[in-house]
């Protein structure tokens, strides 16, 4: 356990101190940020995180070539990995929830090549994409988004959802694979900007 500040109290948690987050050598790191200790990072010279951003115990995040931007208020729900080569971005307002997992690369699954990370390139065929969560975004709990999706701003995913396809902004989506189910509510643009607003003043 350690001492740090949430919302400005001071609390023991299982969350990295400043130093302890400086040392992790991340490419960039913003103001009130909370990582579990529990939380397993790769490439972190490849790795950027925002403001007020929070991931929670048991979390892999794996960057490759393309590195990992998460922005700003988000937070990553205990069990989710993020991984793959190609770049992965996590706008501001973005929620994952629980054992979500997204990828930027993907194996070859039609039995022409050999896959897993343990056979030499020559025999496997991984391809890569960049994926974009754009802000407002919320991702419901045991997703899956496989590389080269972009989800709109502010769309939400339904719970054990599997994502194959870009989504429409506002709208919400769920199922295997996933599909349009109702529009979102923009009232979330309205929130927002209470928010940054209130940002400028605070009390
Ligand atoms: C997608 C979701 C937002 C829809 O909520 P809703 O609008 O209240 O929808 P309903 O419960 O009325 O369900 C509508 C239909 O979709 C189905 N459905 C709902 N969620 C589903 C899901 N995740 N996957 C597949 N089908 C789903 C329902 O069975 C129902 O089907 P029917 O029309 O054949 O009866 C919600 O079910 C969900 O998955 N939320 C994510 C919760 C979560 O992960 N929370 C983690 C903490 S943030």
């Amino acid at each position: 356990m350690a001492l740090t500040r949430v919302m400005g109290r001071r609390l023991e948690t299982s969350f990295l101190t400043d130093v302890e987050l400086n040392e992790i050598g991340f490419l960039s790191i913003g103001k009130n940020v909370l990582v579990s200790r529990k939380a397993s990072f790769y490439g972190m010279s490849r790795i950027s995180l925002g403001d007020h951003v929070r991931i929670d115990d048991f979390c892999v995040l794996s960057a490759g070539m393309g590195g990992i931007e998460v922005g700003s208020f988000v937070h990553i729900a205990v069990y989710s990995s993020i991984q793959g080569e190609g770049k992965i971005t996590l706008e501001d307002f973005v929620g994952i929830s629980s054992r979500v997992s997204i990828y930027s690369s993907n194996d070859d699954y039609t039995g022409e090549f050999m896959s897993n990370a343990t056979v030499a390139s020559q025999y496997s065929r991984v391809t890569h994409a960049d994926v974009r969560i754009c802000r407002l975004v919320l991702i419901g709990s045991g997703s899956i988004l496989l590389p080269g999706i972009t989800i709109g701003i502010g769309a939400a995913i339904g719970a054990l959802s599997l994502v194959t396809e870009n989504c429409d902004e506002f709208y919400i989506y769920k199922g295997n694979p996933a599909k349009k189910l109702i529009r979102r509510s923009k009232n979330l643009l309205k929130m927002e900007k209470d928010l940054l607003e209130s940002l400028k003043f605070p009390f």
